[in-house]
């Protein structure tokens, strides 16, 4: 083979990587590189403080990831703030007393004094996802970036996307299935349970309303009964606000989750759930042993994840400020 044409297979095969390894069109981690080099590391920084001041927020900001892309894609529209018009996401159901909202506009302003009207708000959660992950004990992954902001978020769409803490197995992986997650996918991403914490509000299904008989002893029996019975006392019947503990190491990214739902003290009825076939509870037996492949398989889905149709090139806008469209 002549060397020009070998160059010229060479070069195809890169653009071919290139190209699938950035999946989503048009984002690339590289894409602030001449715009913005210190992006990364200046949320990197951000994350920190804010962690050193409480290390809790991680699950903040691991969630804000999830619950921007499920719904409609990664644009940042979880941020956006109701108006008089308009019921926005952070004020559906799903998103009952979502948080992290001041810690991103705390990030986005430090971004914004290095590189003004840059980085879009959509880029800032997805790379303050990724710091959360690391900052507290999981492995890393390569944030693809380029996303834009939309200028719609609606209330109903988060509840029509999102899933509600009452499903079954099947309706997980459903769920799931609709973003183009299988099932271990599935049972990999609900792992994030292991940093955070839930109000009651999310609980209560699992202590009182497991059937639908909405009564003090309508309890999911496969619940460790001294589990329950603790929880019940953190969350009498009727309280929706007061908070629980995602798992007994919540600010501890780990497979402590796992073996939680493994004993038998999964939080929510979605907790348990992933233990309830025989599929999932092989995955789940997986994920919780020493050495397993957990913590690669998350960084992996996360990224995934980070690519769900993204606004790119002139669609969107870059906000300046992420509660509001400019
Ligand atoms: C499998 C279906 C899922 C259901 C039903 C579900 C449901 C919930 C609920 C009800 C809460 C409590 C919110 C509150 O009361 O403050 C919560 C918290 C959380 N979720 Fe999920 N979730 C699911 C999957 C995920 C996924 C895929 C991620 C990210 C990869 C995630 C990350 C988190 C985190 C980190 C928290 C703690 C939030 C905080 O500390 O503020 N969840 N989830
Ligand atoms: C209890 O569950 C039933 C059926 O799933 C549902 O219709 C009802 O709204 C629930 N009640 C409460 C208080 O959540």
């Amino acid at each position: 083979m002549g060397s020009a044409r070998f160059s010229l297979v060479l070069l195809v095969s890169y653009v071919l990587l290139v190209a699938t390894n950035t999946g989503a069109a048009g984002l690339y981690p590289t894409f602030y590189s001449q715009t913005c080099p210190s992006v990364a590391t200046v949320v990197k920084q951000e994350v920190a403080k804010i962690l050193g001041k409480d290390r809790n927020l991680a699950g903040a900001f691991v969630r804000l990831q999830f619950h921007d892309c499920w719904v409609n894609g990664c644009d940042g529209s979880v941020l956006l703030a109701s108006t008089a018009g308009n019921s926005a996401e952070v004020d559906a159901n799903t998103n009952f007393r979502i948080r992290g909202q001041s810690q991103i506009n705390k990030i986005k302003a430090a971004v914004e004094a290095k590189c003004p009207q840059t980085v879009s708000c959509a880029d800032i959660i997805a790379l303050a996802a990724r710091e959360a992950v690391v900052q507290t004990g999981g492995k890393t992954w390569s944030v693809p970036l380029g996303r834009r902001d939309s200028r719609v978020s609606v209330a109903r769409d988060a509840d029509a996307n999102l899933p509600f803490p009452v499903l079954s197995f099947d309706g997980l992986v459903q769920n799931f299935a609709k973003k183009g997650f299988n099932a271990r996918e599935m049972v990999v991403l609900s792992g994030s349970h292991t940093i955070g914490r839930t109000h009651c509000n999310g609980v209560a299904p699992n202590l009182y309303n497991f059937t639908g008989k909405d009564s003090l002893t309508d309890t999911n029996p496969n619940l460790d009964v001294s589990f329950a019975n603790g929880l019940k006392k953190r969350c009498p019947k009727g309280n929706r606000v007061n908070l629980v503990a995602m798992d007994k190491t919540k600010n501890k990214f780990d497979q402590g989750y796992y073996k939680q739902v493994l004993a038998h003290k999964g939080v929510f009825i979605t907790d348990d759930a992933l233990i309830t076939t025989a599929a999932g509870l092989s995955a789940v037996q997986e994920f919780a042993k020493p050495g397993s492949s957990f913590f690669t398989e998350f960084a992996a889905a996360m990224q995934k994840m980070s690519k769900l149709s993204p606004l790119t090139g002139t669609d969107g806008e870059i906000r300046k400020k992420c509660q509001f469209v400019n």
